[in-house]
């Protein structure tokens, strides 16, 4: 395995943290076993040169390439169960009530392979049922790995991956494909709009979300990571609308979204 200098391991941890928020100061050896190979298949025998590629790309690709091999994508259906049933029994009546054009607005940040935002779309399938055509049901997703986002919008997944799911939504929401493969269904997979978004960078999304959904994202940041991360997600949601983070994750000190559960904050005011 090929060892990383002090001096260049500190000034990628440096580089990282700024540009995408993930706090890699103790994880010399995870950086040094998951980057290895990779330096070595791409030609280089030492990381300062192989970080030089990645300092003077302008591209951005290797730097996606090195935080792919950095990060987890780990992902799956049904995950953390108790967001979907609050989705459900809780958000989805109150957006109904009181959402006056009919359009929803849900992000799904930090979507990985798209099991996620494909999760969120069967319960909006599943809660308007009939009255679907009567809503504009708009669900953004993203993430910065590029792999993951062409992965999630081909909506292929195996058949170990949708064990989860009840057998009814199996049957409605998905199609044979190719070798033993699942396909989610064109009328789910079209309500998913899948885009590159950086959680360090400003939000520019024409609307506010009314839910947002960054679960098992943020366990990667520092405090103050967090803590501008969800300041900018209070700026772009609705006045009485939700977030979720995952039941593993700890909100930052200064959240400035009301806690109503474990995992799940609203931002309220305005009489809500
Ligand atoms: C473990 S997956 C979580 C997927 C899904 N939300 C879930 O809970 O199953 C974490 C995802 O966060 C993404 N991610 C990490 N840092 C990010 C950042 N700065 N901006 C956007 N996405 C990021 C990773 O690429 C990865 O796909």
């Amino acid at each position: 395995m090929l060892t990383i200098e002090n001096e260049d391991f500190i000034k990628l941890v440096g580089f990282i943290k700024e540009r995408y928020g993930l706090n890699l100061t103790d994880r010399k050896v995870l950086v040094e076993s998951r980057l290895s190979n990779y330096v070595l298949d791409c030609g280089f025998d030492s990381f300062a040169d192989y970080l030089n590629l990645v300092y003077n790309d302008s591209t951005q690709r290797e730097v996606a390439n090195m935080i792919n091999r950095l990060t987890t994508n780990h992902t799956y259906f049904m995950r953390e169960t108790a967001h979907y049933q609050h989705m459900m029994e809780v958000f989805l009546p109150w957006a109904e009530k009181n959402i006056k054009d009919k359009t929803l607005n849900i992000w799904s940040a930090g979507c990985s392979y798209g099991n996620e935002p494909y999760n969120i779309a069967m319960c909006l399938d599943e809660y308007f049922g009939l009255k679907r055509n009567k809503w504009d049901l708009k669900i953004l997703a993203t993430d910065i790995s590029f792999n993951a986002l062409k992965g999630a919008a081909n909506g292929i997944f195996s058949a170990s991956s949708i064990e989860r799911m009840p057998d009814k939504w199996r049957e409605k929401y998905f199609c044979h494909a190719q070798f033993g493969d699942y396909k989610v269904v064109d009328s789910i997979r079209n309500n998913v709009v899948f885009k590159y978004h950086n959680l360090m960078d400003d939000i520019h999304f024409k609307k506010k979300f009314h839910l947002i959904f960054c679960r098992n994202v943020m366990i990667y940041f520092n405090e103050e990571t967090k803590s501008k991360v969800c300041r900018k997600f209070y700026d772009a949601t609705e006045t009485g609308g939700y977030l979720y983070i995952g039941h593993a994750e700890s909100a930052p000190e200064d959240m400035p979204y009301k806690k109503i559960y474990t995992a799940v904050y609203r931002k309220t005011g305005d009489g809500v």
